[in-house]
Protein backbone atom coordinates (compact mmCIF):
# COMPACT_ATOMS: atom_id res chain seq x y z
CA UNK A 1 0.00 0.00 0.00
CA UNK A 2 1.09 3.58 -0.59
CA UNK A 3 2.40 5.05 2.04
CA UNK A 4 0.13 8.20 1.77
CA UNK A 5 2.52 10.89 3.97
CA UNK A 6 5.60 10.19 1.88
CA UNK A 7 4.90 12.19 -1.47
CA UNK A 8 7.87 13.80 -2.72
CA UNK A 9 9.44 12.84 0.99
CA UNK A 10 7.53 15.47 2.99
CA UNK A 11 4.70 15.32 4.61
CA UNK A 12 2.91 17.25 1.62
CA UNK A 13 -0.86 16.87 3.48
CA UNK A 14 0.38 18.49 6.62
CA UNK A 15 1.72 21.60 4.66
CA UNK A 16 0.40 21.79 1.18
CA UNK A 17 -2.08 24.35 -0.27
CA UNK A 18 -5.47 22.53 -1.15
CA UNK A 19 -4.99 22.04 -5.21
CA UNK A 20 -9.08 22.19 -5.45
CA UNK A 21 -11.64 23.40 -2.42
CA UNK A 22 -14.96 23.68 -2.83
CA UNK A 23 -17.26 25.53 -0.81
CA UNK A 24 -20.65 25.03 -0.67
CA UNK A 25 -21.03 24.22 -4.54
CA UNK A 26 -23.79 22.92 -6.02
CA UNK A 27 -24.80 22.25 -9.33
CA UNK A 28 -28.51 21.94 -10.89
CA UNK A 29 -29.46 21.50 -14.07
CA UNK A 30 -32.41 22.99 -15.48
CA UNK A 31 -34.81 25.31 -13.63
CA UNK A 32 -38.09 24.93 -11.98
CA UNK A 33 -39.91 22.10 -11.63
CA UNK A 34 -37.94 20.32 -13.93
CA UNK A 35 -34.98 21.45 -12.14
CA UNK A 36 -32.52 18.30 -11.28
CA UNK A 37 -29.66 19.21 -8.50
CA UNK A 38 -26.96 16.63 -9.27
CA UNK A 39 -24.87 18.13 -6.19
CA UNK A 40 -25.62 19.69 -3.24
CA UNK A 41 -23.66 22.71 -0.88
CA UNK A 42 -20.60 20.36 -1.37
CA UNK A 43 -17.10 21.36 0.78
CA UNK A 44 -14.02 19.19 0.20
CA UNK A 45 -10.37 19.81 -0.13
CA UNK A 46 -7.81 17.82 -1.98
CA UNK A 47 -4.37 18.17 -0.70
CA UNK A 48 -1.21 17.93 -3.01
CA UNK A 49 0.01 13.97 -3.10
CA UNK A 50 -3.94 13.04 -2.15
CA UNK A 51 -5.27 9.81 -3.16
CA UNK A 52 -9.26 9.77 -3.18
CA UNK A 53 -11.91 7.31 -4.38
CA UNK A 54 -15.16 9.45 -4.94
CA UNK A 55 -17.69 5.73 -4.35
CA UNK A 56 -21.34 5.91 -4.79
CA UNK A 57 -23.90 4.72 -7.33
CA UNK A 58 -24.42 5.57 -10.51
CA UNK A 59 -26.69 9.31 -10.48
CA UNK A 60 -24.92 10.15 -7.13
CA UNK A 61 -23.12 12.59 -8.90
CA UNK A 62 -20.01 11.60 -8.82
CA UNK A 63 -18.94 12.78 -12.79
CA UNK A 64 -20.65 16.01 -12.36
CA UNK A 65 -17.96 16.99 -8.70
CA UNK A 66 -15.25 15.54 -10.85
CA UNK A 67 -15.99 18.28 -14.21
CA UNK A 68 -16.16 20.64 -11.18
CA UNK A 69 -13.38 20.03 -9.84
CA UNK A 70 -11.75 20.12 -13.46
CA UNK A 71 -13.10 23.56 -14.46
CA UNK A 72 -14.96 21.95 -16.83
CA UNK A 73 -17.87 22.69 -15.79
CA UNK A 74 -19.02 25.74 -13.15
CA UNK A 75 -21.16 25.55 -9.71
CA UNK A 76 -24.55 27.19 -9.89
CA UNK A 77 -24.18 28.15 -6.42
CA UNK A 78 -20.97 28.22 -4.02
CA UNK A 79 -17.36 28.10 -4.99
CA UNK A 80 -14.73 26.13 -6.62
CA UNK A 81 -11.22 27.21 -6.19
CA UNK A 82 -7.74 25.57 -7.27
CA UNK A 83 -5.56 27.46 -4.67
CA UNK A 84 -2.34 24.93 -4.64
CA UNK A 85 -2.62 25.71 -8.76
CA UNK A 86 -2.33 29.21 -8.80
CA UNK A 87 -6.09 29.84 -9.55
CA UNK A 88 -5.75 29.84 -13.23
CA UNK A 89 -8.07 30.19 -15.41
CA UNK A 90 -9.85 27.08 -17.25
CA UNK A 91 -6.80 27.36 -19.94
CA UNK A 92 -4.18 27.63 -17.25
CA UNK A 93 -5.66 24.96 -14.97
CA UNK A 94 -5.91 22.66 -17.68
CA UNK A 95 -2.15 22.46 -18.00
CA UNK A 96 -2.51 20.93 -14.14
CA UNK A 97 -5.09 18.68 -14.21
CA UNK A 98 -5.06 15.62 -15.81
CA UNK A 99 -8.34 13.87 -17.28
CA UNK A 100 -9.03 10.24 -17.77
CA UNK A 101 -12.52 9.75 -18.49
CA UNK A 102 -14.60 6.35 -18.52
CA UNK A 103 -15.20 5.96 -22.65
CA UNK A 104 -13.07 6.36 -25.17
CA UNK A 105 -11.28 9.69 -25.49
CA UNK A 106 -8.70 8.88 -28.04
CA UNK A 107 -9.51 11.20 -31.11
CA UNK A 108 -9.85 8.54 -33.90
CA UNK A 109 -7.56 10.14 -37.11
CA UNK A 110 -4.60 10.06 -34.89
CA UNK A 111 -2.35 7.26 -34.07
CA UNK A 112 -1.61 6.58 -30.21
CA UNK A 113 1.49 8.54 -29.74
CA UNK A 114 0.20 11.59 -31.80
CA UNK A 115 -2.92 11.31 -29.40
CA UNK A 116 -0.12 11.08 -26.44
CA UNK A 117 1.16 14.45 -27.93
CA UNK A 118 -1.67 16.49 -29.21
CA UNK A 119 -2.71 18.32 -25.92
CA UNK A 120 1.07 19.36 -25.37
CA UNK A 121 0.80 20.38 -28.74
CA UNK A 122 -2.00 22.87 -27.62
CA UNK A 123 0.05 23.56 -25.05
CA UNK A 124 3.01 24.97 -27.14
CA UNK A 125 5.15 22.53 -26.97
CA UNK A 126 7.29 22.04 -29.97
CA UNK A 127 6.41 19.07 -32.20
CA UNK A 128 10.04 17.55 -31.32
CA UNK A 129 9.53 17.52 -27.78
CA UNK A 130 6.12 17.29 -27.77
CA UNK A 131 6.69 14.04 -29.82
CA UNK A 132 9.43 12.42 -27.92
CA UNK A 133 7.22 12.99 -24.49
CA UNK A 134 4.75 11.40 -26.06
CA UNK A 135 6.95 8.41 -26.74
CA UNK A 136 8.70 8.10 -23.28
CA UNK A 137 5.17 8.30 -21.77
CA UNK A 138 4.14 5.45 -23.58
CA UNK A 139 6.96 3.31 -23.18
CA UNK A 140 7.18 4.02 -19.46
CA UNK A 141 3.76 2.49 -19.56
CA UNK A 142 4.56 -0.53 -21.95
CA UNK A 143 3.04 0.40 -24.92
CA UNK A 144 5.86 1.13 -27.23
CA UNK A 145 4.57 -1.45 -29.60
CA UNK A 146 1.10 0.59 -29.89
CA UNK A 147 2.40 3.85 -30.40
CA UNK A 148 1.70 3.63 -34.11
CA UNK A 149 -1.68 2.11 -34.12
CA UNK A 150 -5.23 3.93 -34.68
CA UNK A 151 -8.03 3.90 -31.63
CA UNK A 152 -9.61 1.55 -33.79
CA UNK A 153 -6.59 -1.21 -33.78
CA UNK A 154 -6.62 -0.73 -29.58
CA UNK A 155 -8.60 -2.77 -27.01
CA UNK A 156 -10.57 -0.95 -24.67
CA UNK A 157 -7.90 -1.40 -21.94
CA UNK A 158 -5.04 -0.77 -24.37
CA UNK A 159 -6.89 2.79 -25.29
CA UNK A 160 -7.42 3.50 -21.91
CA UNK A 161 -3.75 2.59 -20.77
CA UNK A 162 -2.72 4.98 -23.72
CA UNK A 163 -5.37 7.69 -22.20
CA UNK A 164 -3.32 7.26 -18.80
CA UNK A 165 -0.15 7.78 -20.97
CA UNK A 166 -1.68 10.94 -22.67
CA UNK A 167 -2.19 12.27 -18.73
CA UNK A 168 1.54 11.27 -17.76
CA UNK A 169 2.86 13.04 -20.64
CA UNK A 170 1.81 16.31 -19.61
CA UNK A 171 2.92 16.05 -16.17
CA UNK A 172 -0.44 17.15 -14.38
CA UNK A 173 -0.40 18.14 -10.96
CA UNK A 174 -3.64 16.54 -9.93
CA UNK A 175 -5.37 13.80 -12.09
CA UNK A 176 -9.33 13.23 -12.17
CA UNK A 177 -10.68 9.73 -13.29
CA UNK A 178 -14.23 9.51 -13.96
CA UNK A 179 -14.61 5.73 -13.45
CA UNK A 180 -11.62 4.87 -15.60
CA UNK A 181 -12.09 1.35 -15.27
CA UNK A 182 -15.83 1.87 -15.58
CA UNK A 183 -16.27 -0.05 -19.00
CA UNK A 184 -13.25 -2.99 -18.56
CA UNK A 185 -13.69 -5.96 -17.41
CA UNK A 186 -11.75 -6.49 -14.12
CA UNK A 187 -8.46 -8.14 -14.92
CA UNK A 188 -8.25 -4.97 -17.36
CA UNK A 189 -9.72 -2.85 -14.73
CA UNK A 190 -7.03 -4.02 -12.24
CA UNK A 191 -4.27 -3.02 -14.71
CA UNK A 192 -5.40 -0.01 -16.29
CA UNK A 193 -6.12 1.17 -12.28
CA UNK A 194 -2.56 0.25 -11.27
CA UNK A 195 -0.82 2.10 -14.14
CA UNK A 196 -3.14 5.06 -13.33
CA UNK A 197 -1.55 4.93 -9.24
CA UNK A 198 1.89 4.15 -10.51
CA UNK A 199 1.77 7.32 -12.87
CA UNK A 200 0.38 9.42 -10.26
CA UNK A 201 2.69 8.17 -7.66
CA UNK A 202 5.85 8.90 -10.22
CA UNK A 203 4.48 12.42 -11.32
CA UNK A 204 3.98 13.38 -7.48
CA UNK A 205 0.14 13.95 -8.22
CA UNK A 206 -2.58 13.79 -6.21
CA UNK A 207 -5.05 11.58 -7.60
CA UNK A 208 -9.03 11.41 -7.44
CA UNK A 209 -10.80 8.39 -8.60
CA UNK A 210 -14.49 8.51 -9.35
CA UNK A 211 -16.00 4.91 -8.68
CA UNK A 212 -18.90 2.34 -8.36
CA UNK A 213 -17.02 -0.20 -7.44
CA UNK A 214 -15.82 -0.86 -3.98
CA UNK A 215 -12.66 -2.81 -5.27
CA UNK A 216 -11.65 0.03 -7.26
CA UNK A 217 -12.11 2.33 -4.06
CA UNK A 218 -10.19 0.03 -1.79
CA UNK A 219 -6.79 0.54 -3.90
CA UNK A 220 -7.07 4.71 -2.88
CA UNK A 221 -5.89 5.69 0.45
CA UNK A 222 -8.82 7.67 1.18
CA UNK A 223 -12.86 6.82 0.49
CA UNK A 224 -15.37 9.77 -0.16
CA UNK A 225 -19.16 8.43 -0.52
CA UNK A 226 -21.42 10.30 -2.56
CA UNK A 227 -25.55 9.76 -2.37
CA UNK A 228 -27.70 11.80 -3.62
CA UNK A 229 -25.72 14.53 -4.84
CA UNK A 230 -24.19 14.70 -1.13
CA UNK A 231 -20.37 13.71 -0.44
CA UNK A 232 -19.57 12.14 2.90
CA UNK A 233 -16.47 11.92 4.45
CA UNK A 234 -15.98 9.53 6.76
CA UNK A 235 -14.94 10.92 10.62
CA UNK A 236 -12.75 7.49 11.06
CA UNK A 237 -10.67 8.19 8.23
CA UNK A 238 -7.26 9.77 10.12
CA UNK A 239 -6.83 12.27 7.24
CA UNK A 240 -10.21 13.61 7.14
CA UNK A 241 -9.95 16.77 9.73
CA UNK A 242 -7.23 17.74 8.00
CA UNK A 243 -8.86 17.90 4.86
CA UNK A 244 -12.60 19.46 5.75
CA UNK A 245 -12.78 23.09 4.84
CA UNK A 246 -12.69 25.35 7.79
CA UNK A 247 -15.28 27.98 8.24
N1 LIG B 1 -26.45 17.44 -18.43
C1 LIG B 1 -27.37 17.05 -17.55
N2 LIG B 1 -28.64 17.49 -17.62
C2 LIG B 1 -29.56 17.12 -16.71
N3 LIG B 1 -29.31 16.29 -15.67
C3 LIG B 1 -28.06 15.82 -15.56
C4 LIG B 1 -27.03 16.16 -16.49
N4 LIG B 1 -25.88 15.54 -16.10
C5 LIG B 1 -26.19 14.85 -14.99
N5 LIG B 1 -27.50 15.01 -14.68
C6 LIG B 1 -28.19 14.41 -13.51
O1 LIG B 1 -27.46 14.73 -12.35
C7 LIG B 1 -27.41 13.62 -11.47
C8 LIG B 1 -25.97 13.24 -11.17
O2 LIG B 1 -25.38 12.78 -12.39
P1 LIG B 1 -23.86 12.35 -12.49
O3 LIG B 1 -23.00 13.42 -11.89
O4 LIG B 1 -23.61 11.98 -13.90
O5 LIG B 1 -23.83 11.07 -11.53
P2 LIG B 1 -22.83 9.81 -11.52
O6 LIG B 1 -21.58 10.21 -12.23
O7 LIG B 1 -22.63 9.51 -10.07
O8 LIG B 1 -23.53 8.70 -12.22
C9 LIG B 1 -28.24 12.52 -12.12
O9 LIG B 1 -29.55 12.59 -11.61
C10 LIG B 1 -28.20 12.89 -13.58
O10 LIG B 1 -29.32 12.40 -14.24
MG1 LIG C 1 -20.62 9.33 -13.83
Amino acid sequence: MHAPDSVAGTDVRETGTPLVRCENAARTYGSGVGAVVAVHGLSCEVPPGARIAVVGPSGSGKSTLLHLMAGLDRPTAGRVSHPGLGDEDAVGLARHIGIVFQGPSLLPPLTAVENVALPMRIDGVAEDEAGSRARAALVSLGLEELAGRLPDELSAGQAQRVAVARVLARRPRLVLADEPTGQLDRETGRQVLSVLLGTADELSAAVLVTTHDPRVARELDVQWYMADGRLIQPATDPGAGRREVRP
